[in-house]
């Protein structure tokens, strides 16, 4: 007699396992996340659900003194800005995962890192692509591709083993949503195989201290398609992101167990693969200078990096009897609660105006030192006056209307002088030491006293 397959339901935000099917996860409050998965038969190398990977019988619990750390030692991936995204180099033994929506370049950047760095003979897996694709890739990108060996093969049981043979320096897996193992009966790219497969790559990882980086796919929504749970099994996420029209992508780090997560780096594409991008402000600042209203340059800091960039506003007469409020790349909460401080505090009628922001370069920025820089492009639009080429902003507004301190002031007012900058407003209240060539850091303790600096 047949039996029916068995299936638990679980949570794809945070993993949680349930024998019935319900609109809400109980243990992270998420709506319809839970999705159906086989129950994965106990037989087969990973023995399971288990995420964690077993330890071999030989291991034993040491003590942290006795832990032998010269493996520490980081490997150099040959594009100095994916080395220090990952916090100065690749770890022996990690798991890097590398997100981004179809088309953006993550087989580009994945295949370029081997080809940059000849010395590192590189397993590159391909579950996508033929062998003729990827060396058709190659060729265009240049490099040295004496130590790079292509693999087409989906299953993981098939590609861990010749690892094991091969013990290459670097093994590169694209992508996770191609790559099935024998031991679930689910399609590739289900819940269950993303998660049996890159619980396999750790182990692999863990025991024979090769580095992994592994593709994934991202859905619509901005999520690496398959269970969070993903997220939580690799030791390094590295989601690579950019508009469709523009030839820029940001590669961030959105976790990473060895360094810090706050590094962001930008490449370009070009006819011959990615270039990468020393000096990102100066791409995030390309209308500088045009006398136009509504723009107004931040200062604001991403991770360690001062990084200058132009923040964009249009406001107009609202035409339908609500005003419309839009914000890209910025919190639009946080817009209304700046667009009330100017209606509050300095007296700008705006509520029967559309507003719309937007953060140049597809930039998403959560630093509050953006906040002065985005009033001031608001009060731009709305006067239609430019505000001069020669300034830019780092401060906080608080809700009574006053201007905030913000960290690391010294760092960007160096960058603000750098390139070129004469005047950077920032808050009374906050300590400047750094006293760079050619800059005057202006002082200003609330939105009416900048408004009086700037705009009369
Ligand atoms: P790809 O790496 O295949 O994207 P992903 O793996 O994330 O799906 O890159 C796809 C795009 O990059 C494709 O539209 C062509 C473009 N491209 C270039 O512009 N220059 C190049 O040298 C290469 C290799 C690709
Ligand atoms: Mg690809």
């Amino acid at each position: 007699m047949a039996t029916k397959a068995k299936t638990v339901f679980y949570c794809t935000s945070c993993g949680n396992e349930s024998p019935k099917w319900m609109g809400r996860c109980p243990a992270c409050g998420e709506w319809n996340t839970m999705v159906e998965a086989p129950v994965e038969p106990k037989k087969g190398p990973s023995g399971g659900a288990a995420t964690r990977p077993a330890a071999p019988a030989a291991r034993r619990p040491q003590q942290l003194r006795e832990i032998d750390y010269s493996q520490e030692a980081r490997i150099s991936l040959g594009m100095g800005e994916v080395d220090r995204i990952l916090g100065g180099g690749m770890v022996p033994g990690s798991l890097v995962l590398i997100g981004g929506e179809p088309g953006i370049g993550k087989s580009t950047l994945s295949l370029q890192i081997p080809l940059m760095c000849s010395g590192l003979r590189t397993l590159y897996v391909t579950g996508e692509e033929s062998a003729r694709q990827v060396g058709l890739r190659a060729r265009r990108l240049g490099g040295d591709d004496s130590n790079c060996l292509i693999f087409c093969e989906t299953q993981i049981e098939a590609v861990i083993a010749e690892a094991q043979a091969l013990q290459p320096a670097l093994m590169i897996v694209d992508s996770v949503q191609t790559m099935y193992t024998e031991s679930v009966d689910s399609a590739p790219g289900s819940v269950s195989q993303i998660r049996e497969v890159a619980a396999a790559l750790l182990r692999f990882a863990k025991d024979s201290g090769v580095p992994v980086i592994l593709i994934g796919h991202i859905t619509k929504d901005g999520y690496i398609a398959g269970p969070k749970i993903l997220e939580h099994i690799v030791d390094v996420v590295l989601q690579f992101e950019g508009e469709n029209r523009s030839s820029y992508r940001i590669l961030r780090s959105i976790k990473n167990r060895f360094g810090s997560t706050a590094e962001l780096a930008v490449f370009e594409m070009t006819g011959t693969g990615l270039r990468e991008v020393a000096n990102p402000s100066e791409m995030l600042i390309p209308m500088h200078g045009q006398g136009l209203s509504g723009t107004a340059i931040a200062a604001m800091l991403d991770g360690t990096r001062p990084l200058l960039f132009e923040v964009q506003a249009l406001v107009s007469s609202a035409v339908y009897g609500t005003a419309q409020r839009s914000a890209t790349g910025f919190d639009a909460r946080r817009l209304n609660m700046l667009l009330a401080v100017l209606e509050k505090r300095a007296g700008f009628h705006l509520s029967a105006k559309d507003v719309f922001l937007n953060m140049a370069g597809g930039l998403r920025v959560s630093d509050p030192a953006v906040d002065l820089a985005v009033i001031c492009a608001v009060l731009s639009s709305n006067f239609d006056f430019a505000i001069p080429a020669d300034v830019c902003f780092a401060g906080e507004v608080g809700l009574s209307g006053e201007i905030r301190p913000v960290g690391q002031l010294d760092r960007r007012v160096q960058e603000a002088a750098r390139l070129g900058f004469t005047r950077i407003f920032v808050s009374s209240f906050a300590k400047v030491e750094a006293r760079p060539e050619g800059i005057r850091v202006v002082k200003v303790a609330d939105v009416p006293a900048l408004v009086k600096a700037l705009f009369k």
